[in-house]
C-alpha cells in the first residue's frame, strides 16, 4: 500500500470557496477512478452535508475527530458520490483545545495508513489546531482567494503560516498554489490585483482563474459537479475539472 496524495485547502478568511474547491478535486479525482477521501476540518460541516446529502450531519459526532485520537477508530462513510467522508462536526471546536499542533507530526503516521489514493482536507477560516494540522498532514497545500483587498490581506496570512511550516521544517516539502476565485472579469480593480498576485508568486499561481458563477452554489445542493450541471459553458467546465493538473496532484 502506497500512502495517499493530501491536498489541504485553506484560507483564514471565509467564504473565498475553499470547500467548493475541496468538493470538485475530489469530483474529479474520482471521475478518474481514483480512490478518494475528503476530510471536513470545519464545524460546520458544508462539505460534509455536501456529500453525505444530510444537512444536519454536523449535529453527528465522529468522522474527522478521530484523527487527532490515537486511541479511536478511523471510519470513513461512504457517500452516493463515491467519495469517502470523514465528516465535521461542531464538537471538532474540543480539537482546538485538547491538542497540541506539535502532536500533529506523530499524528501524521495515522494519516499515512489511510487507503486512499487522495485525502483532501477542507479546513475551517481560523486559524487553530486543526488547520495548522492540516497543514502539517499535507504534500499539497491549495490557498483560494477572492482578488478583493480584505480577503487578499487573509490569503497573504496564510501563505506566512505555510512558509513558517516549511522553513521551521515541520512541513519541509509542502508545496502550495493559489487559486483566484469568483473572479468578476468586468472589474478593472480585480483584474489589477488578479495580474498583482500572479507577478508576486508566479511559481504558485494557478492559470486558470475561477470567475463568479451562481450555479457553483446551485449545482453542489443537488450534489453534483459544475460541469455536470445545465448550462454550464465549456471553458468553466473545464477549468473545475482541471483542478488535479492545476493543483499539480496528477
Ligand atoms: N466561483 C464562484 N462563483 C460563485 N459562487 C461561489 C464561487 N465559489 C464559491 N461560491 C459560493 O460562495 C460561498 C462560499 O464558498 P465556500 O466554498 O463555502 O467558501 P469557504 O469554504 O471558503 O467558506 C458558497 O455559497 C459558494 O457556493
Ligand atoms: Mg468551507
Amino acid at each position: 500500500m502506497s500512502r495517499a496524495t493530501t491536498v489541504t485547502v485553506t484560507n483564514q478568511k471565509g467564504g473565498v470557496g475553499k470547500t467548493t474547491i475541496g468538493i470538485h478535486l475530489a469530483f474529479a479525482l474520482k471521475q478518474m477512478d481514483k480512490r478518494v477521501c475528503l476530510v471536513d476540518m470545519d464545524t460546520q460541516g458544508n462539505a460534509s452535508a455536501i456529500l453525505s446529502r444530510d444537512p444536519r450531519i454536523n449535529m453527528r459526532p465522529g468522522g474527522a475527530e478521530a484523527l487527532f485520537h490515537e486511541d479511536k477508530e478511523i471510519k470513513p462513510m461512504q457517500t452516493p458520490s463515491g467519495i469517502d467522508l470523514l465528516h465535521g462536526h461542531l464538537e471538532l471546536e474540543r480539537v482546538d483545545k485538547e491538542v497540541a499542533a506539535s502532536d500533529a507530526i506523530k499524528l501524521r503516521e495515522r494519516i499515512n495508513e489511510l487507503d486512499y489514493d487522495y485525502v483532501i482536507f477542507d479546513t475551517p477560516p481560523s486559524l487553530g489546531v486543526r488547520q495548522l494540522s492540516a497543514l502539517i498532514w499535507a504534500d499539497v497545500a491549495a490557498v483560494p482567494t477572492k482578488p478583493a483587498p480584505m480577503d487578499v490581506q487573509g490569503t497573504a496570512a496564510t501563505i506566512r503560516v505555510i512558509k513558517r511550516l516549511i522553513e521551521s521544517g515541520q512541513n519541509p516539502n509542502l508545496r502550495w498554489k493559489i487559486l483566484i476565485n469568483m473572479y468578476v472579469t468586468t472589474s478593472k480593480a480585480q483584474s489589477e490585483l488578479t495580474e498583482k498576485i500572479r507577478t508576486q508568486f508566479p511559481a504558485n499561481f494557478v492559470q486558470f482563474t475561477f470567475g463568479q458563477r451562481v450555479g457553483l452554489s446551485d449545482c453542489l445542493a443537488v450534489g453534483q459537479p459544475i460541469w455536470e450541471y445545465r448550462n454550464t459553458p465549456r471553458e468553466v467546465a473545464d477549468a473545475w475539472r482541471s483542478l488535479p493538473a492545476s493543483l499539480g496532484v496528477i
